[in-house]
């Protein structure tokens, strides 16, 4: 029998030529640097954003990082427009690359990456994104991720809006790669941290109509 839960049915399925405008909560941002990389020195350290849309990400990365760029390949009316994977970045122009790319382009967004981050890129995607034949022999083969970072919450996203009460039945992680790291990638688990990062303004009419 099909299973029409509303969890279920909001999983992410687009169109091949979407945009694939899913803004990430807040909170799920923080968590990358509350509990999976070190932020110690992030504050003398340069993002990238690469694929921002309203800025929902970026913004609390600047909460971080000193220098924070962001574009888009669309326009939001909060960055350039650029499509990441044609802009001409200079290589190792920042120091980390950080963002929750279009998931179709996800694989090609951390080959770019690769080439534009001097220490790191963190990627927020599916948990199924560790899955796949293609991926393993094009990508995880030969650059395992230093640490994979499973949130044991839901991150419910939702298209072209930040939705408090949004619910999901996928799983989302996320993966880095860190310049200098030698050893067996890291499986580790990003606790219940929801309730604790959220912030009173991270859903407020004007960062919601900023999208
Ligand atoms: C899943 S959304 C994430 C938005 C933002 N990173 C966040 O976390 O809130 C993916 C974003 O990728 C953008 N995008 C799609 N293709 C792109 C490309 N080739 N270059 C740059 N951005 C792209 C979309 O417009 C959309 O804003």
């Amino acid at each position: 029998m099909q299973n029409t839960s509303h969890a279920v049915m909001s999983q992410r399925v687009e169109p091949g030529d979407s945009a694939d405008d899913f803004p990430t909560p807040p909170w799920a941002t923080r968590a990358l640097l509350e509990h999976v990389i070190s932020k110690s020195a992030t504050r003398e350290m340069s993002c990238l954003e690469p694929a921002c849309g309203a800025g929902h990400m970026a913004r609390v990365l600047k909460e971080y990082f000193s220098d924070v760029r962001c574009a888009d390949a669309y326009d939001y009316g909060y960055a350039p427009v650029r499509d990441f994977l044609s802009y001409p970045h200079e290589t190792n122009a920042v120091d980390w690359v950080i963002t929750n790319p279009p998931f179709r382009l996800a694989e090609e967004f951390v080959a770019r990456s690769f080439e534009v981050a001097r220490r790191g890129v963190a990627v927020l995607v599916r948990s199924v994104f560790l899955e796949s034949v293609g991926r393993f022999n094009r990508l995880f083969d030969a650059h395992p991720p230093s640490k994979f970072a499973q949130f044991v919450e839901r991150v419910p996203m939702v298209k072209g809006r930040l939705d408090p009460k949004a619910s999901t039945a996928t799983g989302y992680a996320w993966l880095v790669w860190q310049h200098g790291f030698d050893d067996c990638p890291r499986l580790v688990w990003i606790p219940p941290c929801r309730r604790t990062l959220e912030k009173p303004n991270d859903y407020s009419n004007k960062q919601l109509s900023l999208i």
